[in-house]
């Protein structure tokens, strides 16, 4: 298979940036299909620290990247990233960033209505990034979002802020905060545009023209399954599919073009935001993962909820996903532990459940069915190979194997890059 799909197989934050860095220095061309910068991958490449939000993260390894149609643009978070990693030494032109057309904008409506429609929201708020990402996607649907070829037409971006303000200030105003201004928008736009169209293209037709010429396309997702609007913890998600089937209707290719899918899934649970987490740990365990893993928002600076492993979850991932091979991370972290436990299904109101069921009450009341295994007193981090890791690390990968029902083709034992075991390169298929 040439081309590789990286999606992340929990909820999000599973160090793919370590994974997709690596990865897109063998590929020709990096693609975002979908999200926007809601997203945060922290790269290290050499004495370089290099957060992205919405750009492919192949820039980093000097390779084209592809902003797709199923992303959602803030044009203002764009420009801002791109001036950041060019003061760090990056080249960022339209020779080497491409973004779609008919990619949706993010507008500053977006994210106050966002955040508005939070704070309405109290105790049962969903927890977002604040960036407006549910609302940009909901104009989407709704038929009435401005798109990045929409900047060349100034008559187009008049009728259609029109609408949108129609809808937005409406609701801005029952909900007590200030109207948008339609003049300052359109100005706004209209100062944007001439810096953005120089990007702007038909991003379909070059990944065409790459397949075609035989280039290797890696497909960058954002979130994970388990926030997906479909497929997640409904209504605690983000508002974009995130699984790989995604990558090719959020970027014009068809669903052969694809390729192997590798899920990343951490070797224990974290999740940001509100929303059912079965397996979730509120003791001091809970509090030495999240301190050994560092598990802060790379968004938001929000401290991440921390649990064991949710085989059960990452299963339904695995095939909800179309998973092929599994990309497991931080194992590190669980050096020590004297006992660990993997979540194997779940108890709700007295029935035994393989997977997370579709209801939301259902969800709260998941209580997690553990196997409990013993840990490791030795350390894994730096593992390159097998042989480098403590024998019961190896048996707890080879329990997840089984449990979730897909092989596991890399384990990461440390932020560096080279701390890898590389079973399977999914390039190779
Ligand atoms: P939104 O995507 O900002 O609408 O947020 C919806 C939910 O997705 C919230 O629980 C966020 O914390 C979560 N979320 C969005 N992006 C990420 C991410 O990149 N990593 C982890 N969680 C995320």
């Amino acid at each position: 298979m040439a081309n590789v799909a990286v999606i992340g197989a929990q909820w999000g934050d599973e160090g793919k940036g370590k994974v997709v860095d690596w990865l897109a220095s063998r590929a020709d061309v990096v693609v975002r299909f979908q999200g926007g910068h809601n997203a945060g991958h922290t790269l290290v490449v050499g004495n370089q620290t290099y957060k992205l939000s919405l750009l492919p993260s192949g820039l980093v390894r000097g390779k084209l990247g592809v902003i797709g149609n199923g992303v959602v643009v803030d044009p203002d978070a764009l420009l801002s990233e791109i001036a950041r990693v060019r003061a760090q030494g990056l080249i960022v032109t339209p020779e080497t960033l491409r973004i779609a057309d008919n990619a949706v904008l993010i507008l500053p409506l977006h994210p106050a209505l966002d955040k508005a429609r939070e704070e309405a929201r109290g105790e049962r708020k969903i927890g977002t990034t604040g960036r407006g990402i549910g609302p940009a996607y909901e104009d989407k649907v709704a038929r009435r979002a401005i798109r990045v070829a929409d900047l060349a037409e100034p008559e187009t971006l008049s009728a259609k802020l029109d609408e949108l303000l129609l809808h937005y200030n409406t609701l801005l105003k029952g909900l007590g905060k200030e109207p948008f201004s339609k003049n300052i928008l359109l100005e706004g736009l209209l100062k944007l545009a001439p810096q953005i169209l120089p990007f702007a293209e038909p991003v379909w037709e070059r990944l065409d023209e790459l397949r075609r010429a035989g280039k290797r396309i890696l497909f960058e997702g954002a979130q994970a399954v388990m926030l997906d609007v479909d497929h997640g913890t409904y209504p605690f998600v983000t508002s974009s599919n995130t699984v790989a089937a995604t990558a090719a209707s959020g970027s014009g290719v068809g669903p052969s073009a694809v390729g192997f899918v590798l899920g990343i899934a951490k070797a224990y649970t974290t999740r940001v935001g509100s929303g059912p987490f079965p397996t979730e740990l509120h003791d001091d365990i809970g509090r030495l993962l999240g301190e050994r893993g560092h598990e802060f928002g790379t968004v938001t600076g929000r401290p991440r909820r921390c649990g064991w492993f949710d085989a059960a979850m990452v299963r339904q991932a695995v095939k909800i996903g179309g998973v092929h091979g599994l990309a497991l991370t931080k194992l590190d972290v669980l050096d020590g532990l004297t006992e660990l436990k993997i979540c194997t299904g779940y108890q709700i109101n007295g029935t035994f459940f393989r997977h997370l069921p579709a209801g939301q009450a259902a969800q709260a009341a998941a209580v997690p069915e553990y196997e409990v295994m013993e840990g490791w007193s030795g350390s894994s981090r730096g593992a390159r190979s097998w042989a480098d890791l403590p024998a019961q690390a190896v048996k707890y990968v080879r329990r997840i194997e089984e449990l979730v029902e897909a092989p596991v083709t890399l384990v990461s034992t440390s932020p560096e890059r080279d701390d890898t075991i590389m079973v399977r390169d999914p390039f190779e298929g």
